[in-house]
C-alpha cells in the first residue's frame, strides 16, 4: 500500500522510531488542551514504545498514524491518524495537531485533505469524521475548509480535567469529497 502522502505543504508518512527524539520536544500543553484520546510521551523511550505500537498499528489496519513533516523546513510538524476503523461500516474518525510554532500556516488542513483521498481511495471507507470540543475554533476551522459538514453536538460527552464537555462531530461522506475536492488551499 502507498504510505506516503504528499501535498504542496507537507508529507504525510509512517512514523519511524527515529522520530522519536523530536516527538518529545514537541510536547507541549498548548497541543493536548483540546485533543481527546491524545498523549504526548515524556521520554524518548516512551516516544519509541508510542511509535512501534503506531508502526504495528498501521500494519494490522487498527489505526492509521502519519507524522506530519513540513516540506518548507524538512521538520516534523505535528501528527494525524485515522482511527475507530469500523470497517463494516465504513467509517472511521480523524484527529490531528501541529506543533504550535507551525499553527496558521494551513498545514493541518492540508494534512486533513490528504488523509481523506488515502481513507477514501485507499481504504475504500464510506464516511471520515471528527469531534472537536466546542471551545476548538481553529480545529472547527480546519474540518470546514477540508469539506466537512457540522452534523451535531454531543453534549458534555467527555470529562477532562475535572469537568464535562461538549463535543462537536464533523462528517465527510465519499461522495462529498468525490464532488468537492480538496476544498482551500489552507
Ligand atoms: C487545530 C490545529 C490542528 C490547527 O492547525 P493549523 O495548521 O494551525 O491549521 P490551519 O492553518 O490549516 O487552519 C487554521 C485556521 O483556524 C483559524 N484560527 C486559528 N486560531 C483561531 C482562533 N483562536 N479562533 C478562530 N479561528 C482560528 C486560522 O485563522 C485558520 O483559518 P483561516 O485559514 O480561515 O485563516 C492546531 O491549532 C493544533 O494542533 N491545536 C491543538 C491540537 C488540536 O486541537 N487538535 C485538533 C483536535 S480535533
Amino acid at each position: 500500500m502507498k504510505t506516503d502522502l504528499v501535498g504542496e505543504k507537507v508529507i504525510l508518512r509512517p512514523w519511524k522510531a527515529s522520530d522519536a527524539p523530536e516527538l518529545v520536544k514537541m510536547a507541549n500543553a498548548s497541543v493536548t488542551r483540546w485533543t481527546t484520546s491524545l498523549r504526548i510521551p515524556k521520554t524518548v523511550e516512551e516516544a519509541v514504545k508510542n511509535i512501534r505500537k503506531k508502526q504495528r498499528n498501521f500494519r494490522e489496519g487498527r489505526v492509521y498514524s502519519f507524522a506530519i513533516v513540513s516540506r518548507e523546513t524538512g521538520r516534523l510538524a505535528g501528527s494525524i491518524g485515522l482511527f475507530k476503523i469500523d470497517k463494516e461500516n465504513k467509517n472511521a474518525e480523524v484527529g490531528y495537531w501541529i506543533r504550535k510554532d507551525y499553527w496558521n500556516k494551513g498545514l493541518a488542513t492540508e494534512a486533513v485533505q490528504l488523509v481523506l483521498g488515502f481513507a477514501f481511495k485507499n481504504l475504500k471507507l464510506h464516511r471520515v469524521y471528527a469531534r472537536t470540543f466546542k471551545e476548538n475554533t481553529a480545529s472547527a476551522r480546519v474540518l470546514e475548509k477540508a469539506g466537512f459538514t457540522k452534523e451535531g453536538v454531543d453534549r458534555e460527552c467527555y470529562r477532562k480535567n475535572g469537568r464535562w464537555h461538549d463535543l462537536v462531530r464533523y462528517g465527510i461522506l465519499k461522495k462529498e469529497y468525490d464532488e468537492k475536492g480538496p476544498v482551500s488551499k489552507g
